[in-house]
């Protein structure tokens, strides 16, 4: 009798620490599902790849603090299985609304179903996802990256005018499956197309990164010895290539032209001193208008389905004008 009731009271102990220990989000936070009335975002981040995502993430954590929201911030480190892990934890401590930016494009209708039971809200942010059910999520805040591409594409076509020889271009690729890597190659080929003198030579991933964008550049150099153009799907991918460029005694700008996606900091700077010739934006600060969106579907209210980020183009010159301006 007394070893039953011990028992019991064992099973009632363990149960009470492991509801505990569901409480705690990946930063240590306490609590979920607004007890103090605080709306509670839980946001699954991709990583800190790049200079864009530094700002992005910044972008998140400084609009929420300023909305008076309570943030759970995960950081998946570029695997979408930690980001699937996130969201899980998010719905078990029963946050209000859940945003995040997908790794890859494909694989999120299972976990995305689980929210949807536990009627929370989604929000993706930045990139899309792959699945044919839209009711999934209440929205989508982001570029159009396969627009990027587009952009870049028409700006070497303009440049190579007049040209009447082979352009050779070798490409820096994101992160395999992921949107921005798919669309900007995408928007990029169906512009340079038109023309066959356009020759896409290599094309590989540079995983969105400075070290694997220097370290493919380097390879395409030792492959290669007609480079004309490198097209790298962000900045961070091309102040790598930079590297690998100067290091093999070339002109960076001059004897290999370079076109980037992102625009932060560190590539319109490159871009002012003429090392890059050509940088389509994408722009990281969506933190504004994703606490809008969180707090209407948060309220019940209906939000647009697709909501676009502003962008715009920078040459060398335009660089130079509002590098003074530049908030990242
Ligand atoms: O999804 C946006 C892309 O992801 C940015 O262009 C790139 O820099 C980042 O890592």
């Amino acid at each position: 009798m007394f070893k039953k009731r011990a028992g019991a009271l064992l099973a009632a102990a363990l149960l009470v620490s492991a509801l505990a220990a569901c409480g705690d989000d990946e930063g240590g936070d306490a609590g979920g599902g607004g007890g103090d009335g605080k709306l509670v975002l839980g946001f699954a981040q991709v990583g800190a790849e790049s200079g864009w995502r530094t700002a992005n993430t910044k972008s998140i954590q400084e609009s929420a603090a300023e909305a008076g929201y309570e943030l759970k911030f995960s950081d998946a480190q570029g695997k979408q299985e930690n980001q699937i892990k996130a969201i899980r934890s998010f719905i078990t401590q029963r946050v209000d609304v859940i945003a995040f930016s997908p790794v890859v494009e494909s694989g999120w209708d299972t976990v995305l179903k689980e929210a949807q039971d536990a009627e929370i809200p989604v929000i993706l942010t930045d990139r899309a996802i792959d699945s044919p059910d839209e009711s999934l999520y209440e929205s989508f805040i982001g570029s159009d990256f396969v627009l990027e591409g587009e952009k870049a594409g028409e700006w070497l076509v303009e440049e190579y005018k007049d040209e009447t020889e082979p352009v050779n271009i070798v490409e820096l690729q994101g992160t395999p499956g992921a949107a921005p890597a798919n669309d900007r190659k995408a928007g990029f080929a169906e512009v340079i197309k038109a023309d066959p003198k356009f020759k896409v030579i290599a094309s590989q991933t540079g995983q969105f990164t400075r070290t694997d964008g220097k370290q493919v550049m380097e390879t395409f150099l030792n492959s290669n010895d007609d480079i004309d153009v490198l097209y790298a799907h962000n900045d961070d991918m091309g102040l790598g290539a930079i590297e690998a460029i100067e290091a093999a005694g070339l002109e960076p700008g001059k004897d290999i032209k370079i076109i980037t996606v992102d625009a932060v900091k560190d590539g319109m700077t490159a871009l002012s001193e003429g090392k890059i010739n050509f940088i389509v934006e994408c722009s990281p600060l969506l933190g504004p208008q994703l606490m809008e969106l969180a707090q209407t579907v948060a309220d019940g209210g209906t939000v647009e389905k697709r909501v676009l980020t502003e962008e715009t183009t920078f040459t060398p010159e335009q660089a130079k004008e509002v590098l003074p301006e530049r908030q990242y």
